[in-house]
C-alpha cells in the first residue's frame, strides 16, 4: 500500500515536521506500508483554471500522477488567513474528483491561533468529503507552542495524538482495502 504524505505549504517548517513524526509512527505500526512525501514546496505551481491536464507544466502533471497512484493520503496544513494555503486548495483543484475516493485520509494541521482548529472541521473536512474520502474521526492540530526553536514537537500530549492517528489511519487503510472503488451511480 502506497501512502502519500502531503506537505501542503510552501513556506515554513513546523508542518513538515508534524509529518516527519506521523510517518514514523506510522512505521512504527504498519513497517511494511510504502510512505512518500510529497511537499508542495518542492513544485512549480500554475494556477488551476479548468484547462485539460496534459496542458499544465510537467510538475502539476506529475502532482496529480502521485495523487492518483497512491492509495490513501496524511494531509498536513498549516493556518493561512483562517484557512488552508492557497496552493494547497489549488492542489485540489488539480484532482480528477475520483483521485482520492473511498481511500483513507488523516489531517494534520498547525497553527498559531489555538481556535483555529476549526479550519479542519469547517473547511478541510467538507473538501475531503467532497472527494467521498475516508476520513479518519482523529485529526491532530498543534500549535507553535507545541514546538522547540528547532522545530521538535515538545508536548508530550501531541506526541500521543500522532501515535493514536497513526493507529487509527492504519486500520482505515486496512479497511479501505475490503472497499471496491467501482461505484454504482454514474458519476
Ligand atoms: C500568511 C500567513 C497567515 C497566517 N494566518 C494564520 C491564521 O489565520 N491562523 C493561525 O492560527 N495561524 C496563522 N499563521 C501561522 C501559521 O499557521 C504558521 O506559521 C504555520 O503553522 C507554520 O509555522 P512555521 O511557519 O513556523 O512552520 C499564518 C502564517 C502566515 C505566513
Amino acid at each position: 500500500m502506497k501512502i502519500l504524505l502531503v506537505d501542503g505549504t510552501i513556506v515554513g517548517r513546523k508542518t513538515g515536521a508534524v509529518l516527519e513524526q506521523v510517518k514514523t509512527y506510522i512505521q512504527d505500526f504498519r513497517p511494511e506500508m510504502e510512505l512518500e512525501i510529497l511537499s508542495l514546496a518542492d513544485y512549480d505551481h500554475q494556477f488551476v483554471d479548468g484547462r485539460p491536464l496534459g496542458e499544465y507544466n510537467d510538475s502539476m502533471q506529475e502532482i496529480a500522477r502521485r495523487f492518483k497512484e497512491a492509495d490513501g493520503y496524511i494531509i498536513a496544513s498549516p493556518i493561512f488567513q483562517g484557512s488552508i494555503p492557497g496552493v494547497l486548495k489549488n492542489t485540489f483543484d488539480l484532482l480528477h474528483p475520483h483521485t482520492m475516493r473511498y481511500k483513507p485520509v488523516s489531517i494534520v494541521a498547525n497553527g498559531g491561533t489555538y481556535q483555529h482548529h476549526l479550519v479542519i472541521e469547517n473547511q478541510l473536512k467538507p473538501i475531503l468529503d467532497y472527494f467521498r474520502s475516508l476520513v479518519t474521526p482523529n485529526y491532530v492540530y498543534t500549535h507553535t507552542s507545541h514546538f522547540d526553536a528547532d522545530n521538535n514537537i515538545i508536548n508530550e500530549d501531541v506526541h500521543d495524538r500522532l501515535r493514536e492517528l497513526a493507529r487509527v489511519f492504519v486500520q482505515y487503510a486496512e479497511m479501505s482495502t475490503h472497499l471496491s472503488k467501482e461505484a454504482l451511480d454514474i458519476d
